[in-house]
């Protein structure tokens, strides 16, 4: 069995932070987003991966690399452009051959991996199989209406009138069935080939499609709210450890991460935190749920509930909450005279003053 990856396609809505860097490469508790899904493949027994890229390549391919450091396998297959998943599928056919194979959309987390998904494809040996979840607003997703045995009767992507409220998850499983299906469908009202109506030809063509629900946690990175949410479940499992140097005046509260080089200086951390690699926290207060990046400056200010990625410096700000700190990124105090915000943000920024 293989493994397809998809991280094509541009992630507008987390902009500006994806002009410089693959949505999918944004740090939770300070891992990247796609490392997660790298670990869930391997651990569900599978080593050969495809990855489809699009316009991020570079960036990917700079992380990942070959796969040897996850014990993976990885191939990249280069698709021209976001023309939907189907269209993935479709590219990827020759790295596919004539093998079973798990899809995982690479913005996408499940908490406790795929394992038990993948086992019930193997043991039900239908046609195709899709990890399902119940929502509150099934809208934004592809939504699948099921038979007592809990077979596919029906999907339908992004429906304005869902008729069941189990999402699809963006993990499925296809035997080499789907590429007769991705072949057989046409473009879609967005003018992309959705894996949907591959799925939906399937059940049409009298194809058996099981599906696993499931209960835990997981999320679809969309937007800079689904970051911070993966981030704080995330941290919620993390072990307190400090490898870096804490001194005295400092005090740390609760499951505190501080890695090795980090240094912290007459500050308060209340966890679930993570302080990066040679990050220096001086004279500040760091609050629960925030992931502060290696090589990053916290001095004289009040921060929680956040994510700073590599590089970055805060200094004298109080306080930064709900907020996503992009790399190499500067947040300074203004002089307390200064009645004027003077601002350097990139294109796509999005920044509160007070007034
Ligand atoms: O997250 C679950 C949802 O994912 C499902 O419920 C939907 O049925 C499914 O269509 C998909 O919907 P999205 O609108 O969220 O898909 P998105 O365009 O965000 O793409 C998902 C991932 O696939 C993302 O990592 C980018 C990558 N991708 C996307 C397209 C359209 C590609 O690699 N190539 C593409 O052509």
């Amino acid at each position: 069995m293989k493994a397809l990856i998809l991280v094509g396609g541009v992630g507008s809505r987390l902009r500006p932070i994806t002009h410089t860097s693959a949505k999918q490469l944004i740090p939770v508790a300070n891992i990247p987003v796609l490392s997660y899904v790298l670990n869930s493949i391997k651990e569900a027994g599978i080593s050969e991966v495809g990855m489809v890229v699009g316009a991020t390549a570079t960036e990917i391919r700079a992380a990942v690399g070959d796969g040897a450091q996850f014990g993976l396998n990885v191939t990249y297959l280069q698709q021209d452009a976001p023309r939907g998943l189907a269209d993935a599928v479709l590219i990827s056919r020759d790295f596919l051959g004539d093998d079973d194979f798990v899809m995982y959309l690479g913005d996408n987390y499940v908490v406790d991996g795929i394992v038990d998904f993948v086992e019930d494809f193997r043991r039900d040996k239908a046609a195709a199989q899709v990890m399902l979840a119940r929502v509150d607003d099934p809208r934004r997703f592809g939504v699948a209406e099921l038979d007592v045995d809990g077979r596919v009767t029906a999907v339908v992507e992004k429906p304005q009138d869902p008729r069941s409220d189990l999402a699809i998850v963006g993990v499925y499983a296809f035997s080499p069935l789907v590429h007769e299906a991705v072949a057989g469908i046409k473009p879609s009202w967005r003018d992309e080939l959705e894996i949907t109506d591959a799925v939906q030809w399937l059940v049409d063509q009298g194809h058996r499609v099981g599906s696993t629900v499931i209960d835990r946690y997981w999320k679809d990175i969309a937007g800079v709210d689904d970051v911070l949410e993966m981030n704080r479940h995330v941290l919620e499992t993390v072990e307190g450890r400090v490898d870096g140097e804490v001194d005295e005046a400092s005090e740390l509260v609760g499951r505190v991460v501080v890695e090795a080089g980090a240094k912290v200086t007459g500050s308060r951390i209340v966890g679930p935190a993570v302080i990066g690699p040679d990050t220096v926290v001086q004279d500040s207060y760091v609050g629960p749920f925030t992931s502060i990046d290696g090589n990053c400056r916290i001095t004289h200010s009040e921060i929680q509930y956040s994510i700073v990625l590599r590089g970055a410096s805060i200094e004298g700000v109080a306080r930064v909450e709900d907020s996503v700190i992009g790399r190499e990124t500067e947040v300074n105090a203004a002089p307390r005279t200064s009645t004027a915000h003077r601002l350097v943000l990139g294109d796509h920024s999005r920044v509160r003053v007070g007034c």
